[in-house]
């Protein structure tokens, strides 16, 4: 993945195993089949690519954290990793396939040069299949952020994602040589389960980095005070919600 947040694979594997269970309808949409050789963006500590290379697929786990893919290795040593920038990544020949689930909207700094590298891994005819955030994704929680830091006389806080309207994807898509075959965009609401902290052990984990600039003694009650905010919103009875919205897509390299 981009940027410059530091994963904690263990904490992303156990607390956050959604992240990758959620992942499966979009295996069935990349359809590997068997000999097929398929990067997967992105892979944090290898679950999905573990079950492209349970299809008898040839896959090649890529991502930006050298913990997530230390701990991919040792889950799964059967298959390769190699830590690679999605800005930069290259392959030496092309391939039948390029999955990525929940990690594009990591790769804020340049989607272009995302797409760019993507198109230059694929032969023609090869497709790009993934999801991400889409806009609007995690409205309620950033609202609670940008208040919780006004009101803490924070500068207003440098988020790293993006998540980008069906229309802007499909023409960067377009633009860069692919034929958008299939996009969809929509809410999906994620149970929290982990999350006792709620929307505050969500931004810990995925936000950390916007912490580094608090006063460790402002950290708690920032976040407390985003609890008490993103509550109205996200908070249910039977636990915390995220308000994801996703943008999920199947192109093919013209
Ligand atoms: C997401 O999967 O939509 C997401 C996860 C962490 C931070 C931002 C977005």
């Amino acid at each position: 993945m981009g940027g410059t947040t530091r994963w904690n694979s263990r904490a992303y594997d156990s607390s956050f195993g959604y992240v990758s269970a959620h992942g499966a309808p979009l295996v069935e949409l990349l359809d590997p089949g068997p000999g097929e050789r398929i990067v997967d963006l992105g892979c944090g500590t290898g679950v999905l690519t573990a079950e492209i290379a349970a299809r008898d697929a040839r896959v090649l786990g890529i991502d930006g954290a050298p913990s997530m893919i230390e701990a991919a290795m040792s889950h799964y040593p059967g298959i390769d990793f190699v830590v690679a920038d999605g800005y930069d990544f290259t392959v030496a020949e092309p391939y039948d396939a390029v999955f990525s689930n929940a990690a594009l909207h990591w790769m804020a700094r340049d989607p272009d040069r995302v797409i760019s590298r993507v198109h230059a891994a694929l032969r023609p005819g090869g497709r790009f299949v993934a999801e991400m955030g889409g806009a609007g994704n995690c409205a309620a929680l950033i609202a609670a952020m940008h208040t919780a830091w006004r009101e803490y006389g924070l500068p207003e806080p440098e988020l790293p994602w993006y998540f980008p309207t069906p229309a802007e994807y499909a023409a960067r898509l377009e633009a860069a040589g692919f034929t958008v075959r299939l996009l969809e965009y929509f809410d999906r609401p994620t149970p929290l389960d982990e999350c006792p902290g709620g929307a505050a052990d969500w931004v810990r984990m995925f936000a950390g980095t916007l912490l580094e600039g608090v006063a460790a003694e402002a950290v708690d009650p920032l976040l407390l005070r985003l609890n008490e905010l993103a509550a109205p919103a996200l908070r249910r009875e039977s636990g915390w919600m995220a308000d994801y919205v996703r943008l999920r897509f199947a192109a093919v390299r013209r």
